[in-house]
């Protein structure tokens, strides 16, 4: 197969654990399209030749493609490069040749940059919750890094649920920020209960736990109400219906194209 569906190259990877990774793409062009905090780019590798009807064909080359969306964890103001944040799914299409890419290595990236999932017209008075599980804390890694001192909220809670303590990527940076930014709040959540989560002296169990109104108030030193909170959710589809049942029986209005809401999600499967 020839390379000329490439378009990118994989500049850095940080490997977290032998599943999680940070990676850093750059286009060809070494132009970083413009974007807004919360939104996704499209990755691109081969598929195995055996599967490519459309190769047969002689079809668009597209069709040699196993593409996925990815969440960009950097910011808009980081001009060299994208970054993602991406778990190794064990029996999936492109996770796994994406782990065989080495520094240096080729792959495709879809120049149009996409999504809804951003801050919008969330008013700059809000206080603003991001909820996560997994990998799902990218979008939120890219708002935070964009907007803090810029006054775009009047509180921002971050609340980052995993498995494994180490699978809390960006915990170092987002607790600095949280020293130094009163307007910050970060609450990693560990569900796990291997002998080394025995060592974990922060929150527990899955991130619905703190939407109790007692437990929320007592993080974050703000009521959970919907007249001036907006609430983001991201990653696991599972987490998403939980979250979302409890706050639409709270008030929260889930956002659609047709609907403005203080609730908003982006499933990743
Ligand atoms: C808008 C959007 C943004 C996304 N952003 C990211 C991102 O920033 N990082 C990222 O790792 N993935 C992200 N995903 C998921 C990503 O597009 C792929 O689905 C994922 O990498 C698996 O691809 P695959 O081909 O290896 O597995 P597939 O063959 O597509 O298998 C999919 C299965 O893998 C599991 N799965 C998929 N994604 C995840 C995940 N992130 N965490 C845990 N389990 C998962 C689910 O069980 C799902 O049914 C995003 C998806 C969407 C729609
Ligand atoms: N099943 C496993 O033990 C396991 C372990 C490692 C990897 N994997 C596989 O590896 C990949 C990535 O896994 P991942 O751990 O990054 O992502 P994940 O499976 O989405 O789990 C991330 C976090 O989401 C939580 N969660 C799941 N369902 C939820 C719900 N309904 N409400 C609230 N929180 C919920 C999990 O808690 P819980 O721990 O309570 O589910 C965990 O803390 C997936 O393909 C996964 O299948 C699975």
């Amino acid at each position: 197969m020839s390379n000329d569906i490439f378009n990118a190259t994989l500049i850095a990877r940080h490997d977290l654990t032998p599943d999680l990774s940070v990676v850093c793409i750059c286009g060809d062009d070494g132009v970083v399209p413009d974007f807004q905090p919360g939104q996704f780019v499209t990755l691109g590798l081969p598929r195995p030749v055996e599967t490519i009807p459309a190769l047969v064909e002689g079809r668009a080359p597209n069709g040699r493609l196993v593409r996925r969306a990815y969440s960009i964890a950097s910011s808009p103001k980081e001009r060299r490069y994208l970054e993602l944040y991406v778990v190794l799914v064990e029996d999936g299409k492109l996770t796994p040749r994406l782990w065989n890419v080495e520094q240096g290595g080729r792959l495709y990236m879809d120049p149009r940059i996409r999504g809804e999932f951003t801050l919008g017209d969330v008013p700059s008075d809000s206080h603003i919750v991001l909820v996560a599980t997994g990998t799902g804390v990218a979008p939120f890694i890219s708002m935070v890094r964009t907007y803090r001192d810029c006054n775009r909220w009047r509180r921002c809670t971050l609340v980052h649920g995993v498995r494994e303590i180490e699978q809390l990527g960006y915990r170092e940076e987002m607790e600095a920020i949280a020293r130094e930014d009163q307007s910050f709040v970060y609450i990693p959540v560990v569900s796990g209960k291997t002998v080394a989560e025995q060592t974990w002296t922060g929150r527990r169990g899955r991130v619905q736990s703190l939407f109790n109104e007692a437990a929320f108030r007592e993080l974050t030193s703000e009521p959970l109400v919907p007249e001036d909170t907006h609430v983001f959710l991201c990653g696991n589809p599972a987490m998403i219906v939980d979250v979302q049942t409890i706050l639409e029986s709270r008030g929260f209005i889930t956002q659609t194209k047709s609907q403005p809401g203080n609730l908003h999600f982006e499933r990743y499967w």
